[in-house]
């Protein structure tokens, strides 16, 4: 547990796939929080954690199951208020006296519904049902629901499911709710944390200049005279980490850029410009393509090439980094969202959708310790403390890029020749972009080149070329996701230059899968 010396709200995370956004709900108010899987909070936690509040996510499990998830007893006698959230409402009506039931029937309500308000009111809801229709939209995604609220509940909100959709116990400040405020769909869902945190008593001090400070303290105090070295991906994330840790320690860090052959086109060429030139950090350059391109030959599995380029991204660094003679520690550029998913690596209870390219179980193996400043941020929050330390808007604003970059951008067998394809045709798309002024409202765009050839006709001839699918999507994390609605016209334009300019591509369609059900990236 990281200490800070800010007010801290914990989170305990039932299994919601959308925990995080209730912490990123919090961070855009300044407050400080962590999300703890509920198997790790226990009476002992809570007294070290010392929460100012509590709030309970969201789960897909049923508080009637026996062996279901619970928050330990102690929680409620903290004294602090607590906000339940879905399932954590049902726990918390269960808990103290209440009671719910299976949905079978009408009352399961999965999307949007409205919340009408009782004519009870409470603090928690200032700046709700003020519109023209005396109605908000919610977000609901739930089976079971409360039938009978516990004792010294009132009700403040209904909705045709869920009878009791805003709760609570003004006396022991304990609120609940069926829906969840957390995500986009809730509009003024924010509003409601808002209100909660401010009656908590936190006081919104948790900016990006006091973490820039205190996370080079903290740098400090950990490595000593020590050297650290980093793995610089060229990403945003690591970057961002490898200049503040300079910032801290200067040049007792050493970055270490491993250039796996799946990168895009001159990217290699401008990180290492960016770092050597620029920022005076010391750099090794480690050109492992060939390696990483042999050990993919013939493998067409999504998560089989994801091993393949984890294992031997950790086996190249490891062998570079050896060269640095007395090195103690590891820098990570680990976001908070890496932190999430790896609980739920080690039994935590959300589902592992894909093995994220990380370095885990690597300090370890080289007797390494970490530093990873960034284990709090979310991703614009990284940005955020990138401008704060200088870095370029042309750098920071730059497009997510994925650990094991071309590789899930080439669906099936990965070759030389796909390869090169697809760093042209990802550079023609993403000029089109930028010369049309789209790339900042774009959260992430690229081409995948797909396990396909077609049939086309060019200059009279016969073609039998590769299909290609551009992707570009807006998102605020990563985590859910929408296709940007370009125009025919840009569509239009960019497939004919993409035909036109990149030999091997005869076709180019445009994907318009959401995340979910689909996810961004097309392995
Ligand atoms: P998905 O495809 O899961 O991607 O919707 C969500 C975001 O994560 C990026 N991504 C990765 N980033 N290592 C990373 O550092 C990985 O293994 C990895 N896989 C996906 C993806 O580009 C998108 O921004």
């Amino acid at each position: 547990m990281d200490q800070t010396s800010h007010d801290r709200l914990l989170i305990i995370d039932f299994g919601s796939q959308v925990t995080q956004l209730i912490a990123r709900r919090l961070r855009e108010l300044n407050v400080y929080c962590e999300i703890h899987p509920y198997q790790n909070v226990d009476g002992a936690f809570l007294q070290a954690f010392d929460p100012r509040a509590v709030i309970f996510s969201g789960g897909p499990d049923s508080v009637m199951r026996e062996g279901s998830p619970r928050p330990p007893a102690e929680v409620y006698r903290l004294g602090v208020p607590i906000l339940g959230i879905c399932y954590g409402q049902q726990v918390m009506m269960h808990d103290l006296g209440g009671k719910v039931e299976a949905g079978e029937h009408a009352t399961a309500e999965f999307g949007r519904a409205y919340v009408t308000p009782t004519t009870s009111h409470s603090e928690v809801l200032d700046g709700w049902f003020s519109g023209d229709d005396d109605r908000e939209q919610v977000w609901m995604s739930h089976g079971d629901h409360v039938s009978e609220i516990a004792p010294g509940f009132e009700v403040y909100g209904t909705s045709p499911g869920a009878p009791f959709a805003i709760t609570g116990d003004p006396a022991r400040r304990f609120y609940a709710v069926q829906f969840h405020p957390e995500v986009h769909h809730t509009p003024n869902g924010k509003t409601l944390y808002a209100n909660f945190v401010r009656m908590a008593g936190f006081a919104g001090d948790w900016t990006m200049d006091a973490y820039r400070e205190e996370a080079i303290r903290k740098i400090r105090e950990q490595v000593g005279d020590k050297r650290v070295i980093c793995g610089l991906s060229g990403g945003v994330d690591s970057s961002v980490a490898a200049v503040l840790i300079h910032e801290a320690i200067g040049d007792q860090l050493t970055c270490v850029f491993v250039d796996h052959g799946l990168l895009r086109l001159n990217e290699a060429d401008e990180v290492v410009s960016m770092f050597r030139d620029n920022y005076n950090i010391p750099l090794i350059h480690a050109d492992e393509s060939e390696l990483f391109l042999g050990e993919l030959e013939g493998q067409s599995d999504p998560e089989t090439k994801r091993k393949i380029i984890g294992k031997l991204f950790i086996d190249v660094f490891q062998k570079h980094a050896n060269e640095i003679e007395g090195a103690e520690f590891l820098a990570q550029g680990t976001l908070y969202p890496d932190v999430i998913e790896s609980v739920s690596f080690s039994g935590g209870p959300s589902v592992t959708i894909k093995s994220h390219h990380n370095v885990g179980g690597l300090p370890e193996k080289m007797g390494l310790k970490l530093v990873e400043p960034l284990r709090e941020l979310f991703k614009d929050e990284v940005r955020a403390l990138g401008r704060e330390l200088g870095l370029p808007d042309s750098f920071i604003g730059r497009h997510p890029f994925p650990g094991p970059g071309l590789a899930i951008r080439c669906p099936g067998e990965i070759t030389r020749e796909k390869l090169e394809i697809l760093r042209k045709a990802d550079a023609v798309y993403i000029d089109q972009i930028r010369k049309h002024g789209l790339y900042d409202d774009i959260w992430q765009a690229f081409v995948a080149i797909l396990p396909v050839r077609t049939v086309g006709v060019m200059g009279d001839g016969r073609t039998y070329d590769y299909a290609c699918a551009l992707r570009a999507v807006t998102s605020v994390d990563g985590m859910t996701a929408d296709y940007y609605p370009f125009s025919h016209e840009f569509l239009g334009e960019t497939a004919t230059r993409i035909i036109n300019e990149v030999k091997g591509i005869n076709r180019v369609t445009y994907d318009i899968t959401s995340k979910p059900p689909g996810t961004i990236e097309w392995e």
